[in-house]
């Protein structure tokens, strides 16, 4: 086989953290089957392409804007694809409204990236399709951290959310496949993993192929065996799946990092039940009581969507009120959007005006600054591990504690990639400094 011409990608990338893993696996798949490297200048990308997100309304109305301005400052004959979620759901509509664009693919299609960028004008958005065994390349985040997929799709149907309809149900991907895969990234250097999936504790209950049932819980302790590897994190855990069991691994495995992520959306249980969530104010409450008294230093983020059709000012008071008794260490907060394909459609007629969703996130934001600062400086005396990854010009190196605080401390290029105790002297609302003990 003759060798290809080296040619030059371009890859924006919007949304979650399966949103870059995908993104990692499209550049690997064109390196490896087209001999296509990444490039951050536009101008000088034979391929450009922008990895969507559709979780809420307005990434979706960018997107044609910033398509328009690919177009524009692209080489001549560069082309323009489309992939993630937004591509997934828009599909062909996208080619319709913008003609420039060459190819289309969706979220659960990326194996299928080096086929489509030669077909002008291919849309391939198959939800059904099943990448779940599909030898995709490491994705590391750095050289000591890795994200790997442990499963695809997502089976519930939470009322506000589109993923289902972009990423189709869900399927584990096999434990010996991401056993194996993280095996050989602990051997190029890799002490730290993060596994994804959209539910990723209610793992194990289907595969592509006909096998036994397994738990997320055991797949941790697989995982904890491989020898060199330091820590173990994942995202997103669904409250609904937290059950003792769960909470034990994770209070007790030592390799389990002990920061852990427990979307809330609401927390009033009226809501929570509109929203089809399958649990309880109660419930969230007494997962993160039993959690906490477990796990001292746990750092705990969340997920909160304010004015969903229907929250009244009782069910805000209720988050509000469960704010204040857990204290997360992170909250990503959004307005709520309504999306195409979702059941909250049909609650339009009970729709929060925009001024009164705008009123309660300033609300979140400032509370949750003030639980940022409590907790933040609570650490200061603390002697802490840390990952170091991250040398800077000034002199500082950075890394993130177990719990993932991200820590600066003055030092050299000999704390990389080593996990260093350290005495914590001074605390900011997102970030802590700290001395180094010994190395
Ligand atoms: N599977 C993950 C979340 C994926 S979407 C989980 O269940 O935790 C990430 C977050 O976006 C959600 O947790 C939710 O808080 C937010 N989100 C999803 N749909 C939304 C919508 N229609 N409007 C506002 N926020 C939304
Ligand atoms: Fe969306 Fe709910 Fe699935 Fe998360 S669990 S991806 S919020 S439907
Ligand atoms: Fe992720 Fe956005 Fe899709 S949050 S799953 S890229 S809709």
């Amino acid at each position: 086989m003759s060798k290809m011409k080296s040619q030059k990608l371009f890859i924006k990338t919007l949304g979650c953290q399966m949103n870059d893993t995908d993104s990692v696996h499209i550049a690997e798949e064109l390196k490896k089957h087209k001999n296509y490297n990444v490039t951050t200048s536009i101008e000088e990308a034979d391929l450009i392409i922008i990895n969507t997100c559709s979780v809420r309304d307005k990434p979706v109305q960018k997107l044609f804007s910033e398509l328009g301005q690919f177009r524009s400052k692209k080489k001549k004959g560069a082309k323009i694809g489309v992939c993630g979620c937004t591509a997934s759901h828009l599909g062909k509509d996208i080619i319709k409204r913008a003609p420039y664009i060459d190819f289309v693919l969706g979220a659960r299609n990326i194996s299928k990236i080096k086929d489509v960028i030669d077909v002008k004008g291919a849309v391939e958005i198959s939800i059904d399709n099943d990448e779940s065994t599909y030898d995709f390349a490491s994705s590391h985040t750095s050289r000591f951290k890795t994200n790997i997929n442990i499963s695809i799709g997502c089976d519930k149907e939470c009322a506000y959310c589109i993923v289902p309809a972009t990423r189709g149900k869900e399927i584990s991907i096999p434990p010996e496949m991401i056993i194996e895969q993280i095996k050989k990234d602990v051997q190029s250097g890799v002490v730290e993993v993060m596994l994804l999936g959209q539910n990723v504790n209610s793992y194990g209950r289907r595969f592509s192929d006909k096998r036994q049932k397994t738990s997320f819980t055991k797949l941790l302790q697989e995982i904890s065996l491989i020898e060199g590897l330091e820590r173990i994190r994942f995202t997103s855990p669904h409250p609904l799946h937290m059950d003792d069991e769960f909470i034990e691994e994770f209070s007790t495995n030592p390799k389990i990092a002990k920061c852990i992520h427990i979307p809330l959306q609401s927390g009033s249980s009226k809501i929570l039940k509109v929203m089809k969530r399958g649990y309880s104010k109660e419930w969230f409450l007494n997962r993160v009581e039993k959690i906490k008294n477990k796990v001292p230093n746990v750092r705990i983020t969340t997920d909160i969507i304010v004015g969903f059709p229907s929250e009244s000012h009782e069910d805000f008071l209720d988050t509000i009120d469960v704010m204040k008794k857990v204290k997360f260490d992170q909250i990503y907060n959004f307005k709520y959007s309504p999306r195409p394909n979702t059941s909250a459609l049909k609650l339009e007629d009970k729709a929060i005006d925009d001024k009164t969703s705008s009123n309660r996130l300033t609300q979140v934001i400032e509370l949750h600054k003030t639980h940022q600062v409590e907790l933040m400086h609570s650490n200061i005396d603390k002697i802490v591990d840390v990952l170091f990854e991250n040398l800077k010009a000034n002199g500082e190196v950075s890394g993130f504690t177990d719990n993932l605080c991200q820590v600066f401390v003055k030092g050299s290029d000999e704390l990389l990639g080593k996990i260093v105790k350290v005495k914590i002297i001074s605390a900011s609302r997102t970030s802590l400094k700290a001395e180094v003990l010994k190395l």
